[in-house]
């Protein structure tokens, strides 16, 4: 039997023995507030359904969202929380694994690092402020196993206010990140380059970093890529000098 999608009507959650009430997917999590967002998680994350993954949610709040990712990747997954709130800790008692701090304190990200190993996938759906989500990237970047991501959810906090100084906000941090990508380029500064992320998708309100170290030792270089069949053949890319007004497609409407 397939394992349900987001958009799927919910099912009992039954685990270690434990037949819990019925939990129903999307409403019962503030993480899938809208299908947008439901439909994103279904394409990022549905090939680690029914895996022994382990997934990392910062944010548990009242617990629903957990009961959604056990439902949706199935009893192999160790599913990991994160909350500054203690009493997320009751949650334990079902099966998820449950560590109290803040996603700002670098010290505790270190000691979830330790405790928990490598993981699958992080999701972000803590505090949201721009501190927070770059301090727990940048910290649990380094941890996640290859072929993993790194998941920020309501990233739309960087075009609003009271979630820090929009000029470093979490958006403008993931820019800069494209920029050091790109600089991978064999023949730019490498001093500008970023090596631990291999892709960055961006979608309405989240981000996902996606990690893939075999592909990134994969060295940028020049290559050969025309065989001439026709040695005669001139490159035109410098010959159409037509001017054109490329300003009106940065203006913002
Ligand atoms: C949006 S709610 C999480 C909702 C949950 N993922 C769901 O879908 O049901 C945000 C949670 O992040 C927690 N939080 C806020 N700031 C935090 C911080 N600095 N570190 C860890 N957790 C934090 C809050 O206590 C709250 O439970």
């Amino acid at each position: 039997m397939n394992s349900p999608s987001l958009f799927s009507d919910p099912a009992p959650v039954v685990f270690d023995g434990i037949k819990l009430e019925t939990y129903p997917i999307i409403s019962q999590s503030t993480t899938c507030p809208t299908k947008p967002t439901a439909q994103v998680y279904d394409f990022l994350f549905s090939s680690y359904k029914q895996k022994e993954i382990i997934f990392l949610e910062i944010g548990v709040q009242g617990g629903g969202s957990l009961f959604m990712w056990r439902n949706f990747f199935g009893k192999k997954a160790r599913i990991i929380g994160i909350d500054l709130n203690p009493d997320a800790k009751k949650f334990e008692k079902y099966g998820f694994e449950i560590f109290i701090g803040s996603q700002k304190d670098e010290k505790f990200l270190e000691k979830v690092k330790r405790k928990v190993g490598k993981i699958d996938i992080v999701l972000d759906d803590g505090g949201h402020t721009y501190e927070q989500q770059i301090i727990t990237a940048v910290s649990l970047l380094e941890n996640i196993k290859d072929n993993g991501m790194l998941v920020v959810e309501d990233t739309h906090t960087s075009y609003m206010e009271g979630f820090g100084p929009v000029e470093y906000s979490f958006i403008n941090y993931v820019k800069e990140l494209i920029d050091k990508i790109n600089h991978r380029f064999s023949l730019l500064n490498q001093k500008y380059s970023d090596n631990r992320i291999w892709s960055i998708e961006i979608f309405e309100s989240i981000v996902a970093f996606k990690v893939n170290n075999k592909a990134l030792q994969t060295m940028s270089q020049k290559m050969e890529n025309s065989k001439k069949i026709d040695g005669t053949l001139q490159d035109f890319r410098y010959v159409d000098k037509t001017k054109v007004d490329i300003l009106k497609y940065f203006k913002k409407t």
